[in-house]
């Protein structure tokens, strides 16, 4: 084997977004694209000697861009890398890794929910050595990088056999691959009540995992078939595939429609889940009943000591401004702080490393506490899985004791999508328009309390980030909020977040849409969706 300095040219557009760069898979397969890339990220955050973590969701090209960043990784100087077996990781394994092994940080390469496939999507993001993703201030010097770099450094030779646990060596650097399983297995059985759960699945509790032919499968498997005694073939779609068995790997009724068709049919198991692409986000759901992600924080904030790693209490929850305010009920109740912040998991890290929030969670199906620094799927499964041994009800009962203890925060989000940008731009501008005029006045029989575009200040660093979204909030508890999605890759793609809070101990039942109908009109004539869009209906409700 060789090292080379390979001569490169600065590639336009390799920006990374929330969650590292994503591009069409052919795009990062194309002459140098990764590994200029790759070269940006070595470049920032230093390699001489360093020792990072390696894996990804399995998607098409994961395997071939693996071996590229060992021989980069090499020909950079790092003095060690941690690879998962066959080049497999989920999101919050490889940010275990980080953390447990006091690395210099990780490459994870996957694009999330986004379908996988020679056609579709992949991506590469950096953790940092804390195990959560890297800060905008990195992501953006990488940025810079790219429209700079001169050249790359790569061993040229065989590929490593990732399929071989154990040591091996290119030039100087070692490779570890490990079994990508086991250290996050048994961070999950530090944590939670095993043998609870084992005596549950003894009792013939049923459930069913649809890992969606993603990265969870084995990690579902192990856990839950092998380790907990759920019976075999509880995991569906479990051995990840390079372009997901075609399906859309992101967990919500829409596109995991064959678990809630099941879930809500005759034959339904007592208790449902699903995640995504790369294992971070969850859908729960129980027997004929859909849990609402913002349900989902509030159920877990409120029950989480019921799990050995929780039994102390919690520091804190925090949630995103758009997630329903049902975890702000449960954390007065518990006497906790409770933190709202922009969307996006990245601006929990500063509370969960300053010991300040213990739980987190969004209403786009992230779920997670302090234990890792990314949101974790399997970890609400689990934290779910104890809280129905410990309390031996069911998801439904425990739901309808949740809401007659708490309320009830009814609660949807309507998503319209590939709308033209200058439509939405202009129908933003003219909502944040009228927002100081809005108070005191009546809309569809509410009062209008507050109206504002969402700033949050950390209250750890002091830093400030504004113009994060429109909330109009009613007398009582109720509210929409509105935002133009950071992730979207066609137009723009609005996000109506609808809210209503039901005291009880009437009115606890309702269908969310008709309990919402209220609040969905007054949205439309307050923001004038349709006139400025021409929608008159939502592409996708969760
Ligand atoms: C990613 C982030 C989440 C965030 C979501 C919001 O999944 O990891 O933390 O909630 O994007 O996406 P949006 O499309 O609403 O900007
Ligand atoms: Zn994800």
């Amino acid at each position: 084997m060789t090292e080379r300095i390979h001569p490169t040219q600065p590639i336009a557009g390799q920006k990374p977004g929330t969650s590292g760069l994503r591009k069409k898979t052919p795009v990062f397969m194309g002459p140098h694209y990764l590994e200029n890339f790759v070269q940006s990220i070595f470049d920032v955050v230093g390699t001489a000697g360093k020792t990072f973590v390696l894996g990804g969701d399995g998607r098409y090209f994961n395997d071939r861009a693996a071996q590229v960043i060992l021989r980069m990784a090499a020909a950079n100087g790092a003095a060690r890398v941690i690879v998962g077996q066959g080049a497999i990781l989920s999101t919050p394994a490889a940010s275990h890794l980080i953390r447990l092994n006091k690395t210099d940080g990780g490459i994870i390469l996957s694009a999330s929910h986004n379908p996988g496939g020679p056609h579709e999507d992949f991506g590469v993001k950096f953790n940092m050595p804390n195990g959560g993703p890297a800060p905008e201030a990195v992501t953006e010097a990488m940025y810079r990088r790219t429209t700079e770099i001169t050249e790359y450094r790569i061993w040229e030779g065989q590929d490593i056999d990732l399929s071989r646990l154990g040591r091996q060596e290119i030039g100087a650097m070692a490779v570890d691959v490990v079994d990508p399983v086991a250290d996050y297995a048994a961070l999950m059985e530090s944590l939670f009540d095993f043998p609870a759960i084992r005596a549950m699945f003894q009792g013939g509790f049923a459930m069913r995992m649809d890992s969606m032919c993603a990265v969870t499968g084995p990690y579902a498997v192990e856990i839950l078939e092998n380790r907990l005694g759920a019976a075999k073939g509880t995991v569906v779609n479990a051995t990840p595939l390079p372009d997901f068995g075609g399906m859309h790997p992101d967990p919500n009724p829409t596109w995991a429609k064959a678990l809630m068709d099941e879930m809500m049919g005759p034959e339904a198991p007592d208790f449902g889940a699903a995640s995504d692409g790369d294992g971070d986000r969850n859908m729960v759901v129980g027997r004929g009943i859909y849990v609402s992600p913002s349900d989902s924080l509030a159920v877990l904030a409120a029950n989480a000591h019921l799990a050995p790693g929780y039994a102390q209490g919690l520091a804190g929850v925090a949630r995103s401004m758009p997630t329903s305010a049902a975890a702000d009920r449960v954390a007065a109740a518990l006497g906790i702080a409770h933190f709202e912040t922009p969307t996006g998991w990245k601006f929990f890290g500063n509370l969960m490393d300053a010991g300040r929030a213990t739980l987190c969670g969004e209403e786009s199906f992230g779920t997670g506490s302090d234990h890792v620094r990314e949101k974790d799927g399997l970890w609400a499964v689990l934290l779910w899985l104890n809280i129905l041994a410990a309390r031996r009800q069911s998801v439904a009962t425990i739901l309808a004791e949740h809401w007659a203890r708490f309320g009830r925060n009814y609660y949807s989000r309507h998503d319209f999508e590939a709308i033209p940008v200058e439509k939405a731009d202009s129908m933003m501008a003219a909502l944040r328009g009228q927002l100081a005029a809005l108070p005191g006045r009546t809309v569809e029989g509410m009062q209008i309390e507050a109206a504002d575009d969402f700033a949050y200040t950390d209250p750890v660093d002091g830093s400030v980030s504004t113009g994060q979204g429109v909330r109009v909030i009613f007398a009582g508890g109720s509210r929409f909020v509105m935002r133009l999605s950071g992730t979207g890759t066609e137009g723009a793609t609005l996000r109506l977040y609808l809210e209503r809070y039901a005291p009880g101990p009437e009115g606890l039942t309702l269908d969310p849409q008709e309990a919402l109908a209220p609040v969905i009109r007054a949205a439309e004539s307050l923001a004038r969706i349709s006139g400025f869009t021409g929608r008159d209906r939502p592409d996708v409700v969760t």
